[in-house]
């Protein structure tokens, strides 16, 4: 049964006109893009869930901010609003801006990763991954096992496994790890949480071993608020609340602020320590800029600033989450396979479970977004073998990824309830007509970068 759906908290004061393309408009966008989603222009989109990065809409107190904007190379004021803002809601005491999430990880890993080193995570998202491998570390992945079951429901799908954990710090030893980091909410297992008891429990183990801890809290609002609903010991506090309890657990945090920080470019690193401080900025100065601005315009800061405090509004957060569930709710009906429960910016449709007369080698993930742009001219992208397999260095031999999932990520504050009804009934569509879909991927170009791979792929459909 469809819940009855929440009505939007917002009005409409400005519209982006979008036009749905036509068959013909959508073959040729295909072609001309190399059937990579990535290759193709907003103009041939009628509904972009590409990503929910950056593509949100700003509230009129954000537009208002902008006009505070103080563009001073050093020192600006809107620096110290952002800091402000920080220290409010996050409780850390120093931030330094960074362009975007990864410009964070790049200054975070070059500093304090190298060559031999390890990092144990619940999962990283690619691009953190690619810029650890960047510096010669390397990922070890020691989320629960129910991550990799996407039928299974679990309400912390997102969580470290600490056994693992304690496993992996044994294995390869204190010295090679510089950091553990906890992805909330873990994106490339489905958008799911990590409760407040897991990030406890973490905390106290990398606490025992003397290694500090990061959250890439890119989503940080979303998992604070499955916290609320899901655990039990935090149902009567606020969301505001629950978000700084799990901030405490951590020594700093990555942050990409195109996610729930409700802006359309930025990102930070926030941390406790002066010592931590210092050390990152050098980093900060060569690829960013001053470490007041980091990248960033003053107005950015400003808008930064006043999204971070209006992720933690409650109604805001009801309705997001309850929209992607509505949407999760309609694809059920209808069949589609999904990870389960409904993720926090996104639904996750089980590719191989969708094409299961497809080989993971063919890329059914990439060849869903493919038909399910043909179908209802949206934009979803594939998060399977095209974006996580990795050759093995000794064998080279393709290790593929246990899941291979499809993303229709929503962005915030954009699109409406009825939007998403034409969604699912578009892939809905596409679900009949499953067993009709007979061809594979094949790469004809990828770019020499270890784990982006599928961001500049050339693809070419074949008949299987
Ligand atoms: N960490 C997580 C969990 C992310 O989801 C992303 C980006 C980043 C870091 C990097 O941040 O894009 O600001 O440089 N995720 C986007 C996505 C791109 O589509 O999920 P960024």
């Amino acid at each position: 049964m469809v819940d009855r759906i929440m009505p939007e908290p917002f009005r409409i004061k400005m519209v982006e006109p979008v036009r749905v393309p036509d068959g013909a408009q959508r073959e040729k966008a295909l072609e001309i893009g190399h059937y990579n989603m990535f290759g193709l222009r907003s103009e041939d989109i009628y509904i972009d869930l590409l990503t929910d990065s950056g593509t949100g809409a700003m509230s009129k107190q954000q537009w208002a901010a902008l006009m505070r904007g103080d563009e001073a190379y050093a020192g600006a004021d809107s620096f110290f609003a952002l800091k402000n803002a920080v220290k409010d809601v996050l409780g850390f005491d120093h931030v330094i801006p960074t362009h975007q999430g990864r410009a964070a990880e790049n200054v975070v890993f070059g500093t304090l990763a190298k060559k031999g080193d390890i990092i144990p995570f619940n999962m990283p998202f690619d691009t953190t991954r690619a810029h650890i491998f960047n510096v010669g570390a390397e990922p070890v992945d020691c989320i629960i096992d129910e991550a990799f079951k996407p039928e299974v429901r679990h309400p912390f799908k997102g969580n470290v496994d600490v056994a693992k954990l304690e496993r992996a710090i044994a294995e390869y030893g204190r010295e090679r790890i510089p950091l553990i980091m906890v992805t909330v909410t873990n994106n490339s297992g489905g958008g799911q949480p990590v409760s407040l008891e897991n990030l406890r429990a973490v905390s106290g183990v990398a606490k025992k071993h003397g290694i500090p801890l990061f959250l890439d809290a890119a989503r940080m609002a979303e998992n604070a608020w499955f916290i609320k609903m899901r655990e039990e010991a935090c149902r009567d506090m606020s969301l505001a609340a629950i978000l700084r309890a799990c901030m405490d657990t951590a020594d700093a945090i990555t942050c990409s602020a195109k996610k729930d920080p409700l802006v359309n470019i930025g990102g930070m690193i926030c941390c406790r320590t002066e010592a931590l401080y210092q050390a990152l900025l050098p980093r900060v100065i060569l690829f960013e800029g001053f470490a007041t601005y980091g990248g960033l315009a003053g107005r950015d800061l400003e808008a930064l600033a006043q999204g971070l405090r209006e992720m933690t509004d409650e109604q805001y957060m009801a309705h997001r989450v309850a929209q992607v569930n509505y949407l999760g709710d309609l694809l059920e009906e209808g069949g589609v396979p999904f990870v389960k429960p409904a993720g926090g910016h996104a639904i996750f449709i089980d590719a191989a479970a969708f094409l299961p007369h497809m080989p993971q080698t063919a890329y059914p993930a990439d060849v869903l977004a493919i038909e399910i742009y043909r179908e209802g001219a949206i934009r979803g992208i594939g998060l399977g073998a095209l974006a996580f397999a990795i050759e093995d260095e000794k064998t080279g031999k393709l290790i593929l990824p246990k899941l291979e999932l499809y993303r229709l990520a929503i962005n915030r504050r954009t699109y409406t309830n009825s939007h998403m009804e034409y969604v699912a009934e578009s892939i809905v569509n596409v679900y009949k007509r499953r067993e009709k879909i007979r061809y594979g991927l094949k790469v004809e170009y990828a770019p020499p970068v270890k784990g982006l791979h599928h961001f500049l792929a050339h693809l070419k459909p074949y008949t299987l």
